[in-house]
């Protein structure tokens, strides 16, 4: 890939579906910024090196919610449940944020490993060795989706549905069809929240609605929008976590083999993961307000800016050698979980997860394999997620 006109000509395409990484490599070496259409025709400045991404999240005049900030155009389908902290700036945001965090705590993470441990052993005790299977479905999928609608109180027959709704948000399906999957949702979670409000349990719902009775409440539409981004935001990204992850493993088998060996370095070799593949890799988007100045380019205020969080994670000025996957690499700071106010809130449970999905992975089936070449396998059409088809 080389010239200007190329790299930004090749965003959205299927081909940089198929395979970012070079394309968002030129995008790099050309410029701190840089202006391109979407295939719905909006424009938007992408950022794709690191230490300009790692500004723009930590800069107090760079917004989210477009509203407030007073931009022109808009991120493609842009969901009408959207009273959570992830659209909202300050005061919003901190009010909001802190109430999560209460409810949302390390403890009720930490209480959550056993019962973590438990899925993903019962998820591998299904399959033998010899089979082959789709790892997406039988594991990388159903140990999140279980996990986040436990912590929230989802039952288990609604998952399938959560599955086939979700999938439809961040496809770029279509404005009906987002539509349709919003109404869904909402009416969903407003039925559980009535439920959870008559009869509380011990789940993270239930915590939330007690949280805002008992000080600041929590309007009924920022409850709905709340659990709607957790159950969200709480499975799309693990998934691709595993699912990439293990992708990235077997198609580096010396990187297996010294993980295979050692298994102390799995805390840094999820973190080396998550740089490499980051499940969150053309996002995240936001409004500028006044002019922001990256390097050479300033972009203008009333912008919207596409930070490439996988992008930036694999820049030489951040660590050596950056496209490479290295499982003893020490951790870094990669941006896989954001920068600034709005870093993932999930991290520690995504994180959990994420070692106990590796390490009983490779200790119950230590001589998995790919059962096609890497090459035939298909990513997803999705802008803001990286990860595999199937
Ligand atoms: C925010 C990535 C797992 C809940 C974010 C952001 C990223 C991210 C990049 C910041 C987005 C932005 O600035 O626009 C990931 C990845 C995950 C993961 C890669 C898994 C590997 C989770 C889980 C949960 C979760 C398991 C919840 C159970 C959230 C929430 C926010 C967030 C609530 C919004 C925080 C705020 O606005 O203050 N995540 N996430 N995430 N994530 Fe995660």
């Amino acid at each position: 890939m080389s010239g200007t006109e190329t790299a930004s000509a090749s965003l959205f395409t299927p081909e940089f579906f198929q395979d970012p990484h070079s394309v968002q490599a030129a995008l790099r070496a050309e410029a701190p910024a840089r202006e391109v259409v979407t295939p719905h025709g909006h424009r938007v400045w992408v950022v794709s090196r690191y230490a300009e991404a790692k500004a723009v999240l930590a800069d107090p005049t760079v917004r989210k919610n477009r509203a407030s900030s007073g931009a022109a155009t808009a991120p493609d389908g842009a969901p009408d449940l959207s009273r959570h902290m992830l659209s909202m700036d300050p005061p919003d945001h901190t009010r909001l944020r802190r109430l999560v965090t209460r409810a949302f705590t390390i403890r009720r993470i930490e209480l959550m490993r056993p019962r973590i441990e438990e899925i993903t052993a019962d998820l591998l005790g299904r399959l033998s060795p010899g089979d082959k299977v789709d790892l997406l479905d039988v594991f990388a999928f159903p140990l999140p989706i279980t996990v986040i609608s436990e912590l929230l109180g989802v039952e288990q027959e609604d998952r399938a549905e959560f599955r086939r709704y979700s999938n439809a948000l961040i496809s770029d399906s279509g404005p009906e069809e987002a539509q349709a999957t919003v109404s869904w949702m909402a009416a969903y979670f407003t039925e559980m929240v009535a439920a959870k409000r008559a009869d509380p349990g011990e789940d993270l719902l239930s915590a939330l609605i007690e949280t805002s009775e008992d000080s600041d409440r929590l309007s009924e539409q920022e409850l709905v929008s709340m659990a709607f981004l957790l159950l969200v935001a709480g499975h799309e990204t693990t998934v691709n976590l595993i699912g990439n992850g293990v992708l990235a493993l077997l198609t580096a088998p010396e990187q297996l083999e010294r993980l295979k060996a050692d298994l102390s370095l799995l805390h840094a070799a999820v973190e080396e993961l998550l740089r490499f593949r980051s499940p969150v890799n053309m996002s995240t988007f936001r409004f500028t307000t006044e002019p922001v100045v990256l390097g050479e380019v300033t972009v203008p205020a009333g912008s919207t800016v596409l930070v490439g969080l996988g992008a930036a994670n694999r820049d030489d000025d951040h660590c050596e050698q950056a496209e490479r996957l290295d499982v003893t690499r020490p951790p870094s700071g990669h941006l896989a979980f954001g920068h600034g106010i709005h870093h993932c809130l999930g991290a520690p449970l995504a994180r959990l997860e994420g070692e106990i999905a590796f390490r009983s992975l490779l200790t119950t089936y230590p001589d998995m394999r790919l059962a096609m070449p890497a090459s035939d396998l298909r990513w997803r059409a999705s802008v803001p997620i990286h990860g595999l088809v199937e």
